[in-house]
């Protein structure tokens, strides 16, 4: 996974210098696709398949591909902040998972300018470049900082989230939005930001994150309380410690 990652990133790089050539076309509203992420998921698909013929896919851009074997299939974000990339903004990753058994297994989120390689599998623990990495220790609200997506043109749901923005704003230390959900998952576990919440992300954004998140042993559900993410695409990750606390702000936001 780290290989096909690396070999897809040296084409995102090349054409991130190049960003002003680059033709791009548009899919819908915010949302562009352009050359480099249809390429990079080439790169993808390739290498995954050298390494296993027989698993499937689900990717961002070809959709689904089955594999014979149907127990083992890659979950593909081939350019997580597209909108962050087109604009020269060096905060982008490649997003793989790997779901076994309908269980998500490993994952892998690497972000190519500033080459942080973060990998995590079941049970094995989450590493970015090598060092193992865990979820922050904070425990106070205010000292807390969480990340999250803000809906942009053509998405829904953008009353309610300038409720739970209201809801969360005065409790805590500050909220960001950094443009790659795949990154801001990696950082909850890599104890950068205590927490991070989103609605309405596809399985490709969360996927590898949510591997990262539970690794570094922290807690990743919905909104709702759930364990439905992959299919709601909502998602609140945190460091555990702060988990309930920010479950109860979302769901008072929510009532109002
Ligand atoms: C997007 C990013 C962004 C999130 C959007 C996603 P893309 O993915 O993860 O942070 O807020 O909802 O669609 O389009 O850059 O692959
Ligand atoms: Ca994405
Ligand atoms: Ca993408």
């Amino acid at each position: 996974m780290t290989k096909a990652a690396r070999n897809a990133a040296r084409g995102l790089v090349r054409d991130f210098g190049e960003i002003e050539n680059l033709q791009v076309s548009q899919k819908g509203t915010g949302d562009f696709v352009s050359n480099a992420d249809t390429q990079a998921e080439k790169t993808l698909v390739f290498e995954l398949t050298k390494a296993r013929p027989n698993y499937g896919f689900l990717l961002e851009e070809g959709g689904e591909i089955e594999g014979t074997d149907t127990s083992n299939r890659w979950i593909v974000d081939p350019l997580d902040g597209t909108t962050n990339f087109l604009h020269g903004l060096p905060h982008f990753s490649i997003s793989i998972a790997l779901e076994r058994d309908c269980e998500l297994f490993a994952g892998v989120v690497y972000e190519p300018i500033s080459d942080q390689m973060f990998t995590a599998e079941k049970g094995q623990g989450a590493y970015l470049n090598n060092n193992r990495i865990r979820v922050s220790a904070r425990r106070n609200l205010k000292e807390s900082i969480f990340a999250t997506g803000i809906p942009f043109a053509g998405r829904e749901g953008q009353l309610e989230f300038l409720n739970e923005l209201k809801a969360i704003m005065p409790e805590t230390s500050g909220v960001r939005r950094f443009g790659s959900a795949s990154l801001d998952l990696a950082y909850v576990a890599a104890g950068r930001f205590e927490g991070f919440w989103e609605r309405g992300l596809n399985a490709w954004d969360i996927a590898a994150g949510i591997v990262l998140v539970r690794e570094a042993g922290g807690f990743v559900g919905d909104p709702e309380g759930n364990n439905d993410m992959l299919k709601s695409g909502n998602i609140i990750a945190t460091n555990n410690h702060l988990h309930s606390n920010l479950t109860k702000i979302l769901t008072k936001a929510a009532v109002k």
